[in-house]
């Protein structure tokens, strides 16, 4: 399955709600996220035994119960997560699969404290998390996160394989980690590799042959290997779709020699972050002024890099449209829009508070349509990584966000005010 995406330059609707009434309703800058592409995301991935969605990618309550609803369970990478899972209805505990995992490189004091109290089965990225688990809960059955050496991401930023990444149990060290979880009568019950987010078929396919290799040097007690994610999602207008048909074959293919090998059923997991939500959200933002700069016209909005970090931390693409404050109806063609170049920035006292830069932070201009002050510049595939990498700086409250659902738009997160921006601060004396 591949499928090009479109973009179009105008819109008014997102999941078939007035985009000039959800400003009005909710105010911008505002996430909105469908509900319905999320779901449809997680069914892609069907073949899968296991669809654990990777919550780093988008944390809210509401798009937690929502991936539980649809049937994903769910990875937590500290102490926070795991709550958030909790409150958003997975349960802790040793199910198999188990519905909550935590996975990192370290046990903060509270991730351990969380995991032990709640029961929450955990894979191993450091030699140390073993023996810290071990002391804690011996006799339990973990999984280990293992770098297999090589990695890939759309930014070295995101590449988590290889030997300069800080990222799971170094290859080698396998053997050595066998002896430490024996030594505090752990059983290795599953494996898991995750080289980089936003990779590629290529380099994803190369780690089915890793992990086939190191299941079957630590044996039988293995029941589970986990894909990790890293799955691309399309940004720009003509990005292909990754083949899921082909990259599960790989995989099937894995665990039925293990299966053979070890002579019991082998759970294949997959963990999406990227793929599961970032086309479901836009980021509807204000256009609050209109500024000639030389020979460069900007669009300043009222969301800057404090709503969505991608653009200045990684040079990331996102697809942008118009939306007029008053509506014409309807979604105009691309080759029917009379398009000007702009640069699109936001509100911050940076001069980095620009969406439309590559890698290394070089300022380019977008084609967008005519706008002006009070029009709305509509960022797409903001789902993954926008609100959760949000941040108060310049004292800008975190953004609201709304999930449509059904045909309803639901307020899943108020917009800060400033009460919460100086909550547990004080003046001394
Ligand atoms: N599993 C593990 C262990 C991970 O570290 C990650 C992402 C995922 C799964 C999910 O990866 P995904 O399917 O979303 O590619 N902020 C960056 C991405 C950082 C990814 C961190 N780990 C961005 O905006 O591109």
């Amino acid at each position: 399955m591949s499928v090009a995406m479109s973009n179009p330059l105008v819109v008014d609707q997102i999941a078939g709600q007035s985009i000039i009434d959800l400003a009005r309703r909710f105010g911008t800058p505002l996430y909105v996220y469908d509900a319905a592409t999320i779901a449809t995301r997680i069914d892609d991935l069907e073949s899968f035994d296991v669809v654990r969605y990777a919550q780093k990618a988008n944390s809210n309550l509401g798009i937690l119960d929502l991936v539980r609803r649809h049937g994903a369970l769910v990875d937590a990478v500290s102490a926070g997560e795991i709550q958030r899972a909790l409150a958003a209805g997975f349960k802790g505990g040793f199910d198999e699969p188990p519905h909550i995992m935590y996975t990192a490189d370290i046990f903060d004091r509270d991730a351990l404290e969380q995991v032990v109290a709640h029961q929450i089965p955990v894979n191993c990225g450091s030699p140390d998390m073993i023996s810290q688990y071990g002391q804690r809960c011996p006799g339990r059955g973990i999984t280990l996160r293992i770098n297999p050496g090589f990695g890939h991401g759309h930014s070295q930023k995101t590449n988590t394989g290889g030997q300069q990444s800080k990222h799971g149990i170094w290859h080698t060290q396998l053997g050595e980690c066998i002896e430490r979880a024996k030594k505090h009568n752990l059983s290795i019950a599953g494996l898991h590799m995750h080289i980089g987010s936003g990779t590629d078929l290529e380099h994803l396919s190369q780690v089915c042959g890793a992990m086939e290799q190191a299941a079957l040097a630590v044996g039988p007690s293995i029941h589970t290997i986990s894909a990790g994610g890293g799955l691309p999602t399309p940004y720009r207008e003509g990005d292909q779709r990754v083949d899921l048909d082909a990259y599960y074959s790989l995989w099937e293919a894995v665990r039925h020699r293990l299966a053979a090998a070890f002579g019991h059923k082998i759970t294949l997991e997959i963990e999406p972050g990227r793929y599961l939500v970032a086309e479901s959200g836009s980021l509807i933002a204000e256009i609050r002024a209109v500024k000639r700069m030389g020979e460069n016209t900007f669009y300043v909005l009222d969301a800057g890099f404090n709503n969505l970090a991608r653009p200045i931390l990684y040079g990331a693409y996102h697809p942008m449209a118009i939306a007029h404050k008053a509506a014409t109806g309807g979604r105009d063609k691309r080759d029917q829009v009379k398009t000007h170049p702009v640069i699109v920035g936001g509100p911050l006292c940076e001069s980095g508070d620009i969406f439309t830069q590559e890698d290394g932070g070089f300022v380019r201009s977008r084609e967008l349509p005519e706008a002006t002050v009070g029009d709305f510049v509509v960022i797409g595939a903001a789902g993954a990584y926008g609100a959760v990498m949000g941040s108060n700086y310049n004292s800008k409250p975190l953004a609201a966000e709304v999930l449509v659902e059904n045909g309803r738009a639901n307020l899943v997160r108020e917009r800060q005010a400033f009460a919460d921006l100086i909550r547990g601060e004080s003046i001394p004396g």
